[in-house]
């Protein structure tokens, strides 16, 4: 796992969007996990920048995004459907049918969460997956608790979450208390993973990632078993490390 701490958020995010950029560039058919939320509109920012001015070609980019809320329709303003094609999608030239969101509408979840596995597996697994982490350590809306080797599945949402999330609706009662989530071992199945966070309201879950023991309390610190995992922060979100990072990976150069 690598640890780079980059001054601002603008580097964070720039940082994270040549890295999925360099993914896109070697593999044009690359198997994309995104992420929703504050954390990474910066990102999507960048690579919507790079689609403009340096022709970075989404055509045959697949995708999969971790999670969405059971409950709202795709047009609703808080849907993470509705979240990707505004911040996203609309912007580049991506095929909406390689576009996979899940369904917070589906008849019967449980097996549209089979079917999302299914789907990750028949385009081939995901060549990288951008995270995100929550105050309380979640990763996607795997909580605080959840299996690490969960599969895509409904999970009841923390209150310290649906608190965290209560900002982009109109009061309590209207932030979604389910969601459909990629699970912990759908996540760790990724060939690469590129977790972001920013801010010193990320601090304390930052510094139990990095610095803590693996545990299903803190979720997110699961990413300590990948073989290929970057963590990306910036100043505020690792204020509480204990130990030195650098700002840029560490580039092994053989002879
Ligand atoms: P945020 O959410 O990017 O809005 O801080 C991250 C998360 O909850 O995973």
């Amino acid at each position: 796992m690598e640890v780079i701490i980059k001054e601002t958020y603008e580097e964070v995010s720039k940082f994270a969007a040549e890295l999925i950029a360099d993914v896109i560039r070697r593999k044009p058919r690359a198997i994309l996990g995104l992420a929703t939320g504050s954390t990474p509109l910066g990102t999507y920012k960048e690579l919507i920048r790079l689609h403009k001015e340096e022709g970075l070609d989404f055509s045959r980019t697949v995708t999969f995004n971790l999670d969405e809320y059971v409950g709202l329709t795709h047009d609703h303003p808080q849907s993470y459907h509705y979240f990707m094609w505004e911040n996203l999608f609309k912007h580049v030239n991506i095929n909406s049918k390689n576009v996979h969101i899940p369904d917070g509408t589906a008849k019967d979840i449980p097996g549209f969460c089979r079917w999302y596995e299914e789907q990750i597996v028949k385009a081939g697994g995901l060549d990288i997956q951008l995270l995100g982490i929550g105050s309380n350590g979640h990763i996607a809306f795997n909580e605080p608790g959840s299996s690490l080797g969960s599969r895509t599945r409904v999970k009841t949402l923390d209150e310290k979450t649906r608190q965290d999330n209560a900002r982009f609706f109109r009061n309590m009662n209207e932030v979604p208390k389910y969601a459909i989530t990629m699970g912990i071992g759908t996540i760790m199945d990724a060939r690469q993973l590129i977790l972001l966070a920013n801010g010193a309201g990320k601090a304390d879950a930052i510094q139990k990632t990095v610095e803590g023991p693996i545990t299903a309390m803190v979720p997110a610190t699961i990413v300590q078993l990948h073989p290929k995992a970057t963590i990306c922060i910036d100043k505020a979100a690792g204020a509480k490390l204990t130990k030195e990072y650098p700002a840029e990976p560490r580039v092994l150069v053989l002879s």
